[in-house]
């Protein structure tokens, strides 16, 4: 087990994430978006913006969930991560989140609303430390955790990938 992650996640106050990993709320705009004001997607109004960090370790994983706006990933420490996404069309891509330009890692990462996605740690033994900034800002009742079984059949081609990053 990485001894690190337990500094981490105590120095930056983070609690456990209902996909996996830890995570801790950094920013939430004062200002809201009235509900007339955003798509009608939204059960309420949003705040402008959020943004949390969100630590994993290589023993866990990020499982596969959606929600209703962008989500953009930033990079900060640890291993690369991979982030596994698959578009409302079917489309699966495994990104890569990390420093290393030569390798073709992404300092920065757009998942784009409405995709289903997942992530794991790339280096065995190892943990990453990314930002998620979303707007309008996150609320649980725009995030939806992935039944095994209905993504299964949705997206039977993607069998292997979604039972692997999947609880159930
Ligand atoms: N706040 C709580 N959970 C999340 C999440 O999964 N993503 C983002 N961006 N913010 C959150």
């Amino acid at each position: 087990m990485d001894k690190g992650i337990e500094v981490i996640a105590s120095k930056l106050e983070m609690k456990p994430h209902p996909e996996g990993g830890f995570y801790k709320e950094t920013y939430r705009s004062i200002g809201v978006i009235p509900q007339e004001s955003i798509s009608e997607n939204f059960s309420g109004d949003r705040n402008y913006c959020t943004a949390i960090y969100f630590l994993l370790t290589s023993e866990n994983f990020s499982a596969f969930h959606r929600i209703k706006q962008d989500e953009i990933w930033h990079f900060y420490d640890g291993s690369p991560l991979y982030v596994h996404v698959i578009t409302p069309k079917g489309k699966y891509t495994r990104y890569v989140v990390g420093i290393d330009l030569n390798q073709g890692e992404l300092p920065q990462l757009v998942v784009p609303d409405g995709c289903w996605f997942a992530s794991s740690v790339k280096n065995p033994g190892a943990h990453s430390l990314v930002g998620c900034t979303v707007a309008p800002g996150f609320d649980f009742e725009d995030f939806e955790l992935a039944s095994r079984g209905d993504l299964i059949q949705e997206f039977p081609e993607h069998k292997e990938i979604i039972s692997k990053y999947t609880r159930g």
